[in-house]
């Protein structure tokens, strides 16, 4: 447990630049947590009555809903009946004490409650959304804004989050694309894996730790066109491939809980579903922790078709592996008599009530079941947390475009100069609850800083401000002031994106530019002729291809949090270069949606054999009539304020190695040379990807292997290494076996999914 947090901020800041290319996802112990417990919970369950097993199995929401609101319950008087296991979204020490009193002090066996809430991107304070964190590429990073969101709802009495969602994510229409990292199953696993140990601490016993909740399982971020909680059918090769691998890394990681989808999987909704939640989650990854719907998704087994009553929904739901039922009351209607009657065995009952109770037990809610109500005003908001808030921000920033700006002639127009007059325009300049994104939690507006104060702050009466529209704005009295203001001004900076509830749960959308007028009111702008920096605000790719043809310099900021405008000045004013990359594709259209790097070749690629980009301007071929196949910016792309030079990608000479030498934990070694050209320091990001071909199944055109994040004085050089063995080379074949085959392989150090050149060889019978 990181007993002493700013210790622990300067411990892992100092690690963050050196941290190991290609991540180990192994720990042996990570879940001996999970069963030590186990005599304890044996002596408790044999006490229980029946009703009082299912009670464990129950939960309910107080306070602020976080889905339809379909069932009100006197919770005190189930508790008292040890009818009920879990609350959530309740939150204040006062406040969860008080309920849980009656839990511990007025029900016959005393078990104390679980309180759980969406903790996502921060608790007070709010680092950026998931998506933007993803976009700093780096894990100690993340799993530290993982610890303070825990040392600050913990002190709340909250022992429990929804979080991390490890989705993989390929369409932007899903408002959900935010709450991840993106849609890489690698980087997801290592992410992934950052969070829960940021969550848990540790120790769970200790009071900071914070249990983790993998979510949703699975393959919810496949919702057919992008649509929130819609139908998914996919191979089952693409799902071990591409969706389950963060979840798995979850486990290896010591996450105590799963929870189930909304989505149906090929055809059985995923809260019903006894393949993934049973024969993958138990079976073959043995977890020991418990699994708890999505809110209501027992009782959406009725709409979705697999039955016709909530008797046989909590039956479906809880055979096929869900233990927990989340909000729709099933359970505890139905499951007592269906063990009755002999329907469902009493010994699985048991199991489930098991995997509760240790959870319970090993958090040391039977010894400490209270939260210290003089703590929470001590840890909220701590000057260290929100160092580390802009810390992150900064991180998360994608430069996507920097070029000169006329009359600025010479360098790009970013880092800005000093001593310009500066006009902020755009509805997110200071709309400081935007800032803060989707599932802030107890994130306050008051908390934030928006980039008009900021640079108010810094440049006085050198900055001119003008809203110039609405965020979904449709008159355009405000573009006349805007105008003007940009004429008096040497440079444009444009604040311009998505309010922060067009992204989140049910929040697909099937447009992406700009929403609003605001292109119009940037067109406005541009056509002043003054210099101009495009800061976007929003929760998910936006497509920007007249912009990037308009704009010198543009900046994806996401939702950035708490210190959103302090983190853009630093950047914007070159005291800190912007270093995030992108997690997640973006389009050129909407129309060539989803579209991610590591897709698949066809057999009719538009530029001949190696190079799926460059457009051959054949007929025939597997293209758009109307636009180009490539995006307008690739996964793992993100500028600086230097340049970077790659070396050739070296594979030591070797032409070849034997799937036996592979098998016997043989590794290829590559490596590459990286140096700072320009005359900045600069942080790279150096991404490892591999392709293999002649494989019994088709491979992506890429895949991402590992990567290392570092920084440079100018002329400095880095030579990264990473080594690729069995593990990074396996896949799901066409025997559906996890395993490794003769191939081509073609290896690329490379600035992201589309640059470089790949060093080949061969992996030989
Ligand atoms: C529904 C969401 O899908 C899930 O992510 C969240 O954890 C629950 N509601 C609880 O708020």
């Amino acid at each position: 447990m990181l007993r002493n947090p700013v210790r622990a901020l300067l411990l892992a800041s100092a690690l963050s630049l050196t941290a190991a290319p290609v991540w180990a996802f192994e720990a042996a112990d990570a879940n001996a947590w999970l069963t030590r417990h186990d005599s304890r919970v044996d002596a408790l369950l044999k006490q229980m009555t029946l009703e009082e097993k299912v009670g464990q199995l129950v939960q309910f929401s107080t306070g602020q809903a976080t889905g339809p609101e379909n069932i009100k319950v006197d919770q005190k008087d189930l508790l008292k009946n040890g009818g009920l296991g879990s609350i959530l979204n309740l939150t204040g020490a006062k406040e969860v004490n008080e309920i849980q009193r009656v839990a511990v002090e007025q029900s016959r066996l005393k078990v104390p409650l679980l309180m759980g809430l969406d903790v996502i991107h921060g608790y007070r304070t709010t680092f950026p959304v998931p998506l933007g964190l993803a976009a700093t590429w780096d894990a100690a990073l993340i799993e530290q804004t993982a610890r303070i969101a825990a040392i600050e709802a913990t002190a709340e009495g909250v022992r429990w989050t929804f979080a991390p969602m490890v989705d993989i994510a390929r369409d932007p229409r899903w408002g959900r694309v935010m709450e991840g990292s993106g849609e890489d199953p690698y980087l997801g696993r290592v992410i992934a894996a950052a969070y829960v140990r940021g969550f848990q601490g540790s120790d769970l016993s200790d009071p900071t730790s914070l249990l983790a909740c993998a979510k949703h399982y699975v393959a919810y971020g496949a919702a057919e066109a992008g649509r929130d909680y819609n139908s998914v059918d996919m191979s089952e090769r693409m799902l071990r491939d591409v969706y389950l691998p963060p979840f798995k890394a979850t486990i290896d990681a010591g996450v105590g809980t799963f929870m189930s989808a909304f989505n149906s999987l090929s055809g059985v909704p995923t809260s019903a579903n006894h393949f993934t939640l049973t024969t993958v989650l138990r079976d073959e990854w043995a977890f020991k922790g418990f699994v708890v719907s999505d809110w209501t998704s027992i009782a959406e087994l009725i709409p979705h078709g697999i039955a016709l009553d909530g008797k046989t929904a909590a039956f479906k739901g809880f055979t096929a592996g869900v233990d927990m039922d989340m909000q729709a009351n099933l359970y505890a209607m139905h499951l007592p008599e269906l063990v009755r009657s002999g329907k469902v065995p009493e010994r699985m009952v048991d199991e489930a009530v098991r995997r509760v109770l240790r959870t319970k037990f090993a958090l040391g809610l039977f010894e400490n079941p209270y939260t210290d109500e003089t703590l929470s005003a001590k840890v909220q908001l701590k000057p260290e947390h929100v160092a580390l808030a802009r810390r992150a921000a900064e991180e998360s920033f994608v430069l996507l475009r920097n070029e000169r700006a006329k009359p600025i002639e010479g360098s790009p127009l970013l880092p800005l100069a000093d001593g310009k007059t500066v006009a902020l325009i755009g509805p997110l300049a200071d709309s400081a609850d935007d800032m803060l994104g989707e599932w802030a939690c107890k994130g306050d507006k008051k908390d934030v800083v928006t980039l008009r104060s900021a640079l108010a702050e810094k440049l006085k009466d050198k900055l001119l401000y003008a809203k110039g529209t609405e965020i979904l704005g449709t008159v355009e009295t405000g573009f006349a002031e805007a105008v003007s203001a940009a004429e008096k001004a040497d440079v444009v900076v444009m604040a311009l994106g998505e309010h922060r509830r067009m992204s989140g749960e049910a929040a697909s959308r099937t447009r992406l530019d700009l929403p609003g007028n605001q292109q119009a009111l940037l067109k406005a702008i541009v056509a002043t002729g003054k210099p101009m920096v495009l800061v976007v605000f929003a929760g998910r790719p936006l497509t920007l291809a007249w912009e990037a043809e308009h704009v010198a310099s543009i900046i994806h900021a996401w939702h950035p949090g708490v210190q959103a405008g302090p983190a853009l000045a630093r950047v914007l004013f070159g005291e800190s270069s912007p270093s995030g990359r992108l997690t997640i594709t973006f389009p050129r259209s909407l129309g060539q949606v989803p579209l991610y790097y590591n897709r698949f070749k066809t057999g009719r690629p538009i530029g001949g054999e190696d190079d799926d980009q460059k457009d051959s301007g054949a007929r025939y071929q597997s293209r758009y009539l109307d636009e180009k196949n490539s995006p307008l910016f690739p996964f793992g792309w993100g500028l600086t304020y230097t340049t970077f030079e790659y070396s050739p990608v070296s594979i030591g000479g070797m032409k070849s190695i034997s799937l036996a030498d592979l098998e016997n934990g043989a590794k290829i070694k590559v490596e590459a040379t990286v140096t700072n050209r320009g005359s900045r320091a600069g942080v790279e990001v150096a991404q490892l990807y591999i392709r293999q071909r002649g494989t019994s199944v088709v491979r992506p055109i890429r895949e991402l292997k590992g990567f290392e994040k570092f920084s440079l004085q100018p002329g400095e050089s880095r030579t990264v290494r990473f080594e690729i063995g069995k593990e990074q080379l396996a896949f799901w074949n066409v025997d559906m076996k996890h395993t490794i085959e003769s191939a081509e392989l073609a290896v690329w150090i490379a600035p992201n999914a589309e640059g470089g050149k790949p060093a080949i060889m061969t992996i030989a019978n």
